[in-house]
């Protein structure tokens, strides 16, 4: 297994495929809206390949404060996030994030590579904290079955409101 955090286009064509085995519609996420959020930051994903094909995958972006606040009331979906909404991260400055997807191929879901992957999810923020970028809090849109019990039970994210479709749940990462 090798974790990337720069993803290449071919890499995020692959990631918008495991995307088609998990979710539907709006869900599915489409080249251009991730490579508009990269646009305005480079930090956002992390990717485990095996043999050099994408097999799992997170994306976690930093919000403005006016969105975060839409989101913690069930108001925004993350397909309506443009690169407006999303910030780059400064030494010093404090953040709220949005945990937007991860997915893991159906099957790797056997509770090994979960469990490298919420460590490789930990340090990357540990290592941001370390170089003065503070994380305030993190919210999901659980969306499905599997991510409600990946954030409620390995998380401890707690409920906040119900969203269009999925359950808001708020917490921390490290
Ligand atoms: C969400 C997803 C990535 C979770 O991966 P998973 O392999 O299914 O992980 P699970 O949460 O079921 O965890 C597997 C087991 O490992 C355990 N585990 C997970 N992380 C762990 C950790 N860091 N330390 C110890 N145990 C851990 C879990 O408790 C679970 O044990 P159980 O089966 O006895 O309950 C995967 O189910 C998936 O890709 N689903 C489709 C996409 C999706 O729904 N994404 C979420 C959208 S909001």
């Amino acid at each position: 297994m090798r974790y990337i955090y720069s993803p290449t286009k071919k890499d995020i064509l692959q990631a918008i495929n495991l995307d088609k085995e998990s979710f539907t519609n709006d869900d599915v996420g489409t080249l251009n809206k991730c490579l508009d959020w990269l646009s305005v930051n480079k930090h956002i994903y992390i990717m485990v390949k095996k043999w050099n094909k994408v097999i799992g995958y997170c994306n976690i972006v930093p919000l403005k404060d006016e969105i975060y606040n839409l989101f913690i009331e069930g108001k925004y979906k993350d397909y309506m996030l443009t690169h407006e909404h999303i910030l780059p991260y400064i030494k010093g400055n404090s953040y709220n994030l949005l945990f937007m997807s991860i997915v893991i191929e159906k099957k790797y879901r056997d509770g090994m590579l979960i469990i490298q992957f919420t460590n490789k999810i930990k340090n990357k923020f540990k290592k941001l904290q370390n170089k003065g970028i503070k994380i305030k809090n993190v919210i999901v849109d659980a969306i499905t079955d599997d991510g409600y019990k990946l954030f409620t039970n390995t998380f401890h994210f707690k409920f906040v409101i119900e969203s269009k479709g999925g359950k808001i749940l708020q917490g921390q990462l490290i």
